[in-house]
C-alpha cells in the first residue's frame, strides 16, 4: 500500500544569468530561483491497483515518482511505501520496487544484455530457482531471447525498453514506477509492452504507477487514473467516470475565413449555457468548439456562424481520453 499526504515539493536553485558575464554574475549573486513542482498532493494506492498518472509537460509527474521512489526528498508532506519512507530507508526501498524511466536506461552501455541481468541477480540477491523461473517468464512475455547476447549500446530502442522493464522486474517488486515507458516506441512494440505490464500484474499482483503521454496506455492499462495540474492533483478516479461525465462532449473544428467573427458572438448567452458545456479554442483560422451534444446541437452552432462568415471546412470529432483532459484543463471538473 501506498501513502502520499500532504507532499509538497519545492525546487531552489541559484539564479542563471545569461552569457559568460552572467556566469561570472551568477557565482557572486546570492538569488535564488523557487519552483514549486509539486503542490500539496494526497492519494493511496492499494496493493494490485494499476493508476495512471496523468497530466500536461511539466505538471509534476516525474517529480512525484521520484519522490516515491526516494530519490528525491519531498519539502513536505509524508509518503510511504509498503511500510518505508522511500527517501529515508533508500536501500531497502530498493529491494521492493522496479523502475523504468523511458528516456534513459539503466542498464550497463557496454556490457552484454544477459550478463546485465546475472549482475541484477546479484545485486537483489535473487536465488537461483528464482531467478531461472523469472528469466523464462520475462523471456515469454518480452521475447528478449533474440538480443539477449547482444551488447546493450546496440540494441534498438524497442529491444532497450523491454530489456529494461524486464531489468526492472527480476527481483519481483511489490511496486513498479513506470515514467513513459512507451515513449518513441512503434505500434508492436508499444502492444508487447502494454501486454507484459498487464500479465506481470496479474501474475505477481503488484502495484504499477504509470505516467504517460500516450492515453491508450492508460485506456489499456489502468483502471484507476490520477490527473495533475501545476503541482495539484484535480481528479482521482476511474477512467469510466471521466468518459461518462465527458463522453458526450463533441468537439467541432472548423476552418474559417475570417476568424473574428467568433470573439463577436456570445455564444453561451445564445445558448443560455455555461463554459462547461460549451467552449472554444481558437489557433489560427480554425476555431474549435468543444461542446456538450445534450445542452447544445452541432448545427445549431454552425447555423450560427454560417450566417456571419464563410466556413471552409469542418471536422466532427469524437472525444477520445486526450480531449477529455484538455478540457479539464480548460473548464475544469
Ligand atoms: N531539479 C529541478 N530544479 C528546478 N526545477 C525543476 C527540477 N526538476 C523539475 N523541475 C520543474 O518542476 C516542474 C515539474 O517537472 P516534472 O519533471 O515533474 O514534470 P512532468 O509532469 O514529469 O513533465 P513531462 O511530461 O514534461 O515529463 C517543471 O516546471 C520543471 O521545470
Ligand atoms: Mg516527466
Amino acid at each position: 500500500m501506498i501513502k502520499v499526504e500532504g507532499v509538497s515539493k519545492e525546487f531552489v536553485n541559484a539564479k542563471k544569468y545569461p552569457g559568460l558575464k552572467g556566469a561570472v554574475k551568477g557565482l557572486f549573486s546570492n538569488e535564488k530561483e523557487r519552483k514549486l513542482a509539486v503542490n500539496d498532493i494526497s492519494f493511496e494506492i492499494a496493493d494490485g491497483e494499476m493508476v495512471g498518472y496523468i497530466g500536461g509537460n511539466g505538471a509534476g509527474k516525474s517529480t512525484t515518482i521520484k519522490m516515491m521512489t526516494g530519490i528525491i526528498v519531498p519539502t513536505s508532506g509524508i509518503i510511504e511505501v509498503d511500510g518505508i519512507v522511500p527517501y529515508k530507508n533508500r536501500m531497502q526501498n530498493a529491494q521492493n520496487i522496479g523502475v523504468v524511466f523511458g528516456q534513459r536506461t539503466q542498464l550497463w552501455w557496454n556490457l552484454p544484455l544477459g550478463e546485465t541481468f546475472t549482475i541484477l541477480k546479484e545485486i537483489y540477491k535473487v536465488n537461483d530457482k528464482d531467478f531461472k523461473k523469472r528469466m523464462k517468464f520475462l523471456n515469454e512475455v518480452l521475447d528478449l531471447g533474440k538480443f539477449m547476447n547482444n551488447t546493450v549500446r546496440t540494441l534498438s530502442l524497442g529491444q532497450r525498453m523491454r530489456a529494461d522493464l524486464a531489468a526492472s522486474l527480476l527481483h519481483n517488486p511489490k511496486t513498479l514506477y513506470l515514467d513513459e515507458p512507451t515513449i518513441g516506441l512503434d505500434l508492436v512494440v508499444k502492444d508487447k509492452i502494454r501486454n507484459a505490464i498487464k500479465e506481470i500484474n496479474a501474475k505477481y499482483h503488484s502495484k504499477v504507477i504509470l505516467t504517460t503521454h500516450d492515453l491508450t496506455d492508460i485506456e489499456e492499462i489502468c483502471h484507476r487514473i490520477l490527473i495533475i495540474d501545476k503541482g495539484t492533483i484535480i481528479y482521482d478516479g476511474t477512467l469510466e467516470n471521466i468518459k461518462d461525465k465527458y463522453g458526450k462532449t463533441r468537439m467541432i473544428s472548423v476552418d474559417l475565413h475570417d476568424i473574428s467573427v467568433v470573439k463577436k458572438i456570445n455564444f453561451n448567452k445564445i445558448f443560455n449555457v455555461s463554459k462547461k458545456d460549451f467552449n472554444y479554442q481558437i489557433d489560427g483560422k480554425t476555431v474549435t468548439f468543444i461542446i456538450n451534444k445534450d445542452k447544445v446541437s452541432v448545427s445549431a452552432v454552425l447555423s450560427n456562424l454560417m450566417g456571419k462568415t464563410d466556413v471552409k471546412d469542418i471536422r466532427i470529432k469524437e472525444t477520445d481520453i486526450g480531449d477529455i483532459v484538455k478540457q479539464i484543463y480548460i473548464a475544469g471538473i
